[in-house]
């Protein structure tokens, strides 16, 4: 088989950044075959209101008309039930929670998540999608997502109504504790994290395009990870956490966290599936499972990828993708 038809499909996790670049990575989003991107709002401003949130869209549209942009805020404790109605309002259709310090742009996170309580209290009365990083900033840094459990269970049990989601789940222990955590729980797979441990980062000469946090795990973990995408279980879904940052920020004294992965999701994943036999499992974890977590219509256009060797460009506007210079076999038919 040369060709795959696949439904357009959705990712439901990406950095669009602010300023002039959001144009280029927005329309990266379009290039690389997704309809919809669920944005994420650690911008610099971050994403707090729903002026924030409108201007934002309104400049990512313009840059990329006809990408779906599913808008998100950043939590911040002490948000009102007044601005969260405006930005349910304004289009809203989940808040973001980063613990404060654990990645890019969240030193204005919240610090202890009981602090925030009463921020999903009111997401839970107006169904706005709880996103998480669940990492606990004062855990050891290998250890941060399984330290973060144990506040995830005692939220999830606060608020049995509240749809919540882990993030760019990286170890055995958070797909488990989503899984028994029942039905409106899922979590977000990436790429990287499916295809890489922590030994491609760091057990050889250092590669900075592969570093992000969660840090990538170990081959346990990974193996988890990828048993769960392949065997098509609902909860778990596609979320590339597409991380765009300069050249000069990863090759440096002190690398900034985050993979560009957005243009090579497509075609990587396509082989992934297709080496343990599960092309069938592709088109439900990339444009099935997400959409109905979110309660969205699934996307009604088409695309094809082709098994084409292309080779990954080494840059695309000043961001490297931690494969660069590689030959993968699928890539997208042009339209
Ligand atoms: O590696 C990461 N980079 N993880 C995140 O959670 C944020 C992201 C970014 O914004 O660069
Ligand atoms: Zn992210």
């Amino acid at each position: 088989m040369d060709r795959l038809v696949l439904r357009q499909p959705d990712d439901f996790h990406v950095h669009l950044r602010q300023g002039s670049a959001s144009a280029d990575w927005a329309r990266d989003a379009q290039k690389a075959g997704f309809a919809r991107v669920l944005v994420m709002p650690n911008t610099v401003p971050p994403v707090v209101d729903s002026a924030s949130l409108m201007r934002y869209r309104h400049s990512l549209a313009a840059a990329a008309p006809g990408l779906g942009l599913l808008m998100t805020f950043k939590i911040m404790a002490g948000m009102t039930t007044e601005t969260l109605t405006a930005l349910k309002a304004a289009g809203a259709v989940a808040g973001k929670l980063y613990p404060e310090g654990v990645t890019t742009n969240s030193a204005d996170g919240v610090r202890h998540l009981k602090d925030a309580y009463p921020v999903f209290e009111v997401m839970q009365e107006l169904d706005l999608v709880l996103c998480l990083h669940g990492e606990d900033p004062g855990a050891f840094t290998f250890d941060r997502e399984v330290v973060f459990l144990k506040d995830f269970r005692a939220l999830r049990q606060a608020f049995p109504r509240l749809r919540i989601i882990l993030e760019h789940i990286s170890t055995r222990e958070g797909l488990e504790t989503v899984r028994e955590a029942g039905e409106r729980t899922a979590g977000t797979l990436t790429a990287h994290h499916l295809l890489y441990t922590f030994d491609d980062l760091a057990g050889g000469a250092l590669r900075p395009h592969l570093f992000c946090k969660p840090l990538l795990k170990r081959s346990e973990d990974r193996a988890a990870l990828q048993a769960a995408a392949v065997a098509g279980e609902k909860q778990f879904f596609f979320g590339s956490d597409s991380a765009p940052h300069a050249k000069s920020n990863k090759e440096a004294a002190l690398c900034s966290a985050g993979c560009y992965t957005m243009p090579v999701s497509l075609p990587l994943l396509a082989s992934f599936f297709e080496e343990r036999g599960a092309l069938e499992k592709l088109d439900p974890f990339l444009s099935v499972f997400g959409a109905e977590f979110y309660g969205l219509p699934r996307n009604p256009g088409q695309l094809v990828l082709e098994r084409r060797p292309w080779v990954v460009p080494l840059e695309y506007h000043g961001a490297v993708p931690p494969n660069a210079g590689e030959t993968l076999d699928w890539q997208l038919q042009e339209v």
